[in-house]
């Protein structure tokens, strides 16, 4: 690599907001990958215990590991995002270091059957929506959220099923702020073939920039409330 781009990458990590995976995550990686590849699509509540350490025992997520919660997230969405980790569409830009980490980790769920019983188990936790963590100008989100987001997300943030657009309303702020930042650099989405992450990863670059970002998610977060 030559210098001048060595430094400019170097220094463009250093800007970045993102935590890196650390030694614990590392840990809990190399566990759950181990627990996974001695399992056969048993029953759900056996798969979830190689998730737990990441994600909570209930699925109410790890903001220290980059991990979101789960228990607000609808069935057909973590499905179609576990079999998109594990085909290799989510995950694989090189700079994604927390995909890179789940995908290793949803490649080693054995079969269809087993992504199918592992989201049944965390359906069954009780929905709770994540506490906010973010501040920020909710009026100014509102308006922007009306305007280029609530025609796939839905009005109050529920999502939608047949066009395959998850709920945003009660997932955490943070983890919220850190996917939409991820769409728009095209660390996520950015490959034509990921046919849903794609129409996201255009919608990643309408934002004017991170503080109305971080507005329209303080405002999504009000209305999980
Ligand atoms: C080592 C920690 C770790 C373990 C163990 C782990 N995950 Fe994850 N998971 C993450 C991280 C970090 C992310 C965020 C990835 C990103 O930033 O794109 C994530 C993201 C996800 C997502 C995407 C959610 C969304 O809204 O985008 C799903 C679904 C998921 N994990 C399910 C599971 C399941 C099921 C298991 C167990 C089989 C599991 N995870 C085990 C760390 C982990
Ligand atoms: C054209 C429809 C469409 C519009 C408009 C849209 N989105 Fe999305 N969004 C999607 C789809 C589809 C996904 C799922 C992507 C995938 O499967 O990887 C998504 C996913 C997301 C996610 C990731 C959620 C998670 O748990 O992984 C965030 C955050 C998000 N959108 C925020 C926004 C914001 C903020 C706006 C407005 C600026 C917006 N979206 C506008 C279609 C849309």
């Amino acid at each position: 690599m030559k210098l001048p781009i060595l430094l400019l990458s170097l220094a463009l990590a250093a800007c970045s907001n993102d935590p890196a995976p650390n030694a614990n995550s590392e840990q809990a990686a190399s566990a759950a990958v181990a627990a996974l590849q001695n399992s056969s699509s048993a029953s759900g509540e056996k798969l979830y215990a190689a998730c737990a350490a990441c994600h909570g025992a209930s699925g109410e997520g790890n903001k220290a590991l980059s991990a979101p919660s789960l228990s607000n997230q609808q069935s057909w969405y973590l499905e179609r995002q576990l079999v998109g980790f594990r085909s290799g569409l989510r995950g694989s830009h090189p700079d994604d270091a927390f995909g890179a980490q789940m995908q290793a980790i949803a490649k080693t769920l054995p079969d269809d059957a087993a992504i199918k019983s592992v989201v049944a188990y965390i359906g069954d936790f009780k929905a709770k929506p994540a506490a906010g963590t973010l501040t920020g100008n909710a009026k100014r989100g509102a308006d922007y959220y009306s305007n280029l987001c609530g025609a796939c997300h839905g009005p109050v943030a529920e999502g939608n099923e047949k066009l395959q657009v998850p709920a945003l309303a009660g997932v955490d702020d943070w983890y919220l702020l850190q996917q939409f930042d991820h769409f728009s650099k095209g660390l996520r989405g950015s490959d034509e073939s990921d046919r849903y992450g794609y129409q996201m990863y255009m919608m990643g670059k309408t934002l004017p920039d991170a503080e109305v970002a971080k507005d329209v998610v303080v405002y999504i977060q009000s209305l999980a409330d």
